[in-house]
């Protein structure tokens, strides 16, 4: 039974608890975290999830438990990386970390990660909880013989959308790292690129040659968007981040010579019921889809009804809407690849190895993440066969990043 410590204990935190209560051999033993910690250890607690405590810092967590899992904002990645280094150092016997997308805000930020959890020896999980979907996962499955006899996928298309985050410091592009593009193109580019990637290869099998994107603020730079946000404190008229990205990026299969391109949309101005994912996959001969707003359950509450549901993000993610023609998605946690997940990272722990997904696949992603903001910086496409190119990804920090998004998203 491995032991458990959550640094972060919002939004993530809370979806991870519950996936934890479909999976066996773990206990969540801890909780540290600024806000929340308290609430989330209690409900841990009542869920049967272990005799789940609240610890005041990352060293003192690190030393009760064997597992320890980063669930905090992107802006405190390093500072807490460096406590769980620090807490190995005196001691703490951890047998994986943990880190939630997006592995950094940039490729030095990212470099810095892998390189401290290498030298570490600790084995690592990125947690993309969208290459674990199992609705994915069972149509790859189910077409493994279709795909041996025709072939790899040649496009793939992944779409994550909903109305906007529920925290401030996600819409700040300078603590967050950017905007949709950082924080959801990371889901829907590493989604697209295992739906492209061969059978039975490592997630990071597929080369990738070019990157071109576009990016846009096209909702919330307007008002009354724009007071809402500066209500929120944040000041899209002065640090704009974009709330619309489309990426395309080509591969080419190192073995095969194969080529195949992925496009991934994202947005932050879907005014539809919730969160969408949406993947097609297209292969020589074949095909598949998935729309996770499409349930076998939905809700109605009219006009003349008195009360509306009970917790509409229970109902379904970044729900807009308590009454009328709802969308009811029972095990989220389970739809989603968070349980999948799970398993995954903690049998491979418990072998001593890394997850499906370990920080270096983290640090890949946020790489071609970098490319598409250069990409959309220089209004060209990014070529990823040139070793400058690469050389010059490694520092590079995006004006969106920086603050300074007015310059590219007028
Ligand atoms: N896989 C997904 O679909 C998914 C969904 C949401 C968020 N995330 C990722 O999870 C991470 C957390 O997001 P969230 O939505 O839970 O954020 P949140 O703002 O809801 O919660 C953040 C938690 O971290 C704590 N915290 C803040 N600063 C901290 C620090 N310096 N040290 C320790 N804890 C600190 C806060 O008190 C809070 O408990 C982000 O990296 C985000 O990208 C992933």
């Amino acid at each position: 039974m491995l032991k458990l410590g959550f640094i972060g204990a919002g939004f993530v935190a809370k979806f991870h608890e519950r996936a934890l209560r479909c999976v066996r051999n773990a206990e969540l033993a801890g909780v540290c975290a600024p806000e929340g910690a308290e609430a989330l250890a209690e409900l841990a607690r009542e869920d049967g999830l272990g005799n789940t405590k609240v610890f005041d810092s990352v060293a003192a967590l690190c030393s009760s438990i064997d597992v320890v899992c980063i669930f905090a904002p992107n802006f405190a990645r390093l500072e807490i990386m460096r406590d769980i280094a620090r807490a190995a150092e005196n001691g703490a016997k951890l047998k994986g970390i943990i880190c939630e997308k997006p592995l950094a805000r940039n490729a030095k930020e990212a470099d810095t990660l892998a390189r401290m959890a290498k030298a570490l020896h600790v084995p690592t999980a990125y947690f993309e909880n969208q290459i674990h979907m199992p609705c994915v996962v069972e149509a790859r499955g189910q077409l493994a013989g279709v795909e041996q006899t025709m072939g790899a996928a040649h496009l793939a298309r992944s779409a994550e959308e909903h109305g906007g985050p529920h925290e401030p410091w996600f819409w700040d592009p300078t603590m967050q790292g950017g905007g949709v593009c950082c924080d959801m193109g990371c889901h829907s580019i590493a989604a697209a690129m295992y739906m492209l990637t061969p059978r039975g290869k490592p997630p990071d099998h597929l080369k990738p040659v070019s990157v071109t994107a576009n990016m846009a603020l096209l909702k919330w730079g307007k008002e009354p968007w724009l007071s809402q946000l500066k209500a929120r404190g944040v000041d899209y008229s002065t640090t704009p981040a974009e709330d619309y990205s489309s990426v395309t990026i080509e591969f080419k299969d190192p073995e095969t010579g194969v080529r195949s391109a992925l496009q991934a949309t994202n947005s932050w101005m879907y005014d539809a019921p919730g969160l969408r994912l949406l993947m097609e996959t297209f292969g020589p001969g074949y095909s598949y889809t998935v729309n996770s707003l499409q349930s076998p359950a939905g809700l109605f509450i009219s006009d003349a009804a008195a009360v509306a549901v009970a917790d509409s993000e229970l109902a379904l993610e970044k729900s807009q809407a308590t009454r009328g023609a709802l969308v009811l998605q029972p095990n989220e946690a389970d739809l989603y690849g968070y349980v999948a997940e799970w398993l995954d990272a903690l049998s491979a722990f418990e072998a001593g190895k890394d997850a499906l997904l370990n920080f270096e696949y983290g640090r890949l992603i946020t790489m071609l993440i970098m490319a598409a903001y250069m990409a959309h910086e220089k209004r060209q496409s990014i070529d990823l066969t040139d070793t400058r190119v690469l050389d010059a990804l490694e520092s590079y920090v995006p004006l969106i990043q920086q603050g300074k998004g007015a310059a590219v998203l007028g």
